[in-house]
């Protein structure tokens, strides 16, 4: 209770010191005409636009499932409420077909619908602003060719200030800055593009980063890990502490096809993400790829098969009914144990092909700071990314008081980190 008031009391501090500023610029949030007949495309213009739309998972936030492409409803769960995405066909009433270029620049750099209303930054324009101007054309011409579908945004379910669009301008005075992407002069053509690619329409700082209680990204801890619809990102890049350290074709297996042969699967808010970039371009995908193989830490092809064969060697024996041999610390590991025999070891074992999960002990799931993630996979179960259709795995059904004895078990079996100390009762932190 005490953070939410402390929000609220922040909130209203940094609105009161924008007031005037605000009371200035509302009026300068002019509304731009709207255009009666849609302008002609070149073909590849669309073309490259589907691709950049893979890139920036658009669908993932306005398609709902098994809904009509593009046409809004999506409800995107916030600490401040639930914020319903809109209709982005070219529907003239209720969609954007109405809108000029300069109208859907303005919204994706800018926050702002065409008739000048503030847009909640649930749409991630503080990302897409870096688009360059070529990028954001090739983007209209795909969205304004789209199928027009009539459908009207359902109302947004936030508390008061939230609720008030106007206050937004405080937020953007102070997190939205209008930059542009400058090429890193120490990186290659590719990785440059690849870089520009994530930190613009690939938005992978929108959750791979922590934010401030004002749920702005902190711009200077971008990319050290995060949160998103309920999971725990990790830190990628130069802040990735995966054992195993990512190489670019790592990357690029996993960003394909959702899945890596050293690091496991895309679980819960990732796999959207894989499933775009599936079809997406691949010198984009691979460019993204290379560019974050060459922020990564290094580490020898000597250091890489001792570790992956460590992690080997802890999983379990092959044949069923037979537990790992160990000596257990005490009860609770062992009632952890005994849970693991009966719920997982049918699928988590020994590989002898390479159909079977990764070792438990090279994912990110089993040695995060948080049990989030393994108490999600183990809630909500794995649908597997469109790129590894068998790697599913079913919810499974267990009390509160299981899913401890399970997750401590995994943790001091599979890890080398320190013991989750939050387990008693954990049903999940951020919902
Ligand atoms: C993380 C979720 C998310 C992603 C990804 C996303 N959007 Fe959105 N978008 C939203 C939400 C939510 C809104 C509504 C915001 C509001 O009502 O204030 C929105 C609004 C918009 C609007 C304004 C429409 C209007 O009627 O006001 C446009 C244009 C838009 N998005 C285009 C895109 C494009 C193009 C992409 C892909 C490059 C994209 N969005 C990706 C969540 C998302
Ligand atoms: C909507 C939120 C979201 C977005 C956007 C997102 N990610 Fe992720 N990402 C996650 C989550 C959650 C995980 C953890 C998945 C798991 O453990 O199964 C993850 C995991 C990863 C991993 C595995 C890292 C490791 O050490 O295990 C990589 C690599 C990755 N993401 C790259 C990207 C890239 C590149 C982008 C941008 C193109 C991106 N992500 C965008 C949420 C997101
Ligand atoms: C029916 C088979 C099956 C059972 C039973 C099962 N899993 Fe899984 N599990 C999978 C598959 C498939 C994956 C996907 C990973 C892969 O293929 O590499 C997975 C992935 C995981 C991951 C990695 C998730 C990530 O985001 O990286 C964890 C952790 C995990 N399982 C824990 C468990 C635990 C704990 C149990 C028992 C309570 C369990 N699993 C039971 C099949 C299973």
């Amino acid at each position: 209770m005490i953070t939410a008031y402390r929000i609220v009391g922040y909130f209203l501090i940094v609105t009161t010191l924008f007031t005037g500023v605000f009371v200035a610029l509302i009026f300068s949030n002019t509304e731009i005409e709207p255009i009666q007949t849609t302008p002609k495309f070149a073909p590849e213009s669309i073309e490259r636009g589907e691709m950049l739309a893979k890139i920036g998972s658009c669908s993932a936030c306005h398609t709902v499932e098994n809904g009509l492409d593009f046409a809004g409803g999506v409800g995107l769960p916030t600490p401040f409420g639930v914020i319903f995405s809109t209709n982005i066909t070219p529907d003239p009433e209720t969609g954007i077909g109405t809108w000029s270029f300069q109208a859907f620049d303005r919204a994706m750099r800018r926050g702002l619908d065409r008739e000048g209303r503030h847009l909640y930054p649930a749409f991630p324009y503080d990302f897409f602003s870096k688009t360059t101007e070529l990028d954001m054309q090739d983007l209209y011409a795909y969205f304004m060719t789209r199928k027009p579908v009539k459908k009207t945004a359902e109302k947004n379910d936030l508390v008061f200030p939230f609720s008030y669009r106007p206050f937004l301008l405080g937020w953007k005075t102070l997190f939205l800055k209008d930059q542009l992407f400058y090429p890193d002069p120490n990186l290659s053509e590719t990785e440059n593009h690849g870089a520009y690619l994530a930190s613009s329409l690939g938005h992978c700082g929108a959750c791979h980063s922590p934010r401030n209680i004002f749920g702005a990204v902190i711009s200077k801890k971008s990319l050290q890990g995060g949160t998103a619809e309920g999971w725990d990102a990790p830190a990628l890049g130069t802040f990735s502490n995966a054992k195993i350290k990512w190489r670019e074709d790592d990357y690029a297996n996993y960003l394909f096809d959702g899945w890596s042969e050293q690091h496991g699967i895309a679980a819960g808010s990732m796999t959207p993400v894989t499933d775009h970039l599936y079809d997406a371009d691949e010198d984009d995908v691979y460019a993204i790829s290379a560019w974050l193989a060459a922020l990564t830490p290094k580490q020898s092809d000597l250091d890489r098969e001792f570790l992956i064969a460590s992690a080997n060697a802890l999983d379990w024996p092959n044949s069923s009914g037979i537990v790992f041999d160990e000596e257990l610390p005490n009860k609770k590991i062992e009632a952890g144990r005994d849970l693991f025999l009966q719920k997982c070891s049918k699928c988590h074992k020994q590989r002898v092909s390479n159909t079977q999960p990764v070792s438990l002990a090279l994912t990110f799931t089993v040695n995060a700071e948080t049990p989030q993630n393994l108490y999600n996979v183990i809630k909500k179960g794995i649908q597997p990314p469109v790129g590894s259709m068998n790697r599913k795995m079913e919810p499974i059904d267990l009390k509160e008081e299981e899913f401890s004895l399970v997750a401590a078990y995994v943790r001091w079996h599979f890890s080398d980190e320190k013991e989750w100390k939050e387990l008693s009762n954990f049903s999940g932190q951020h919902k």
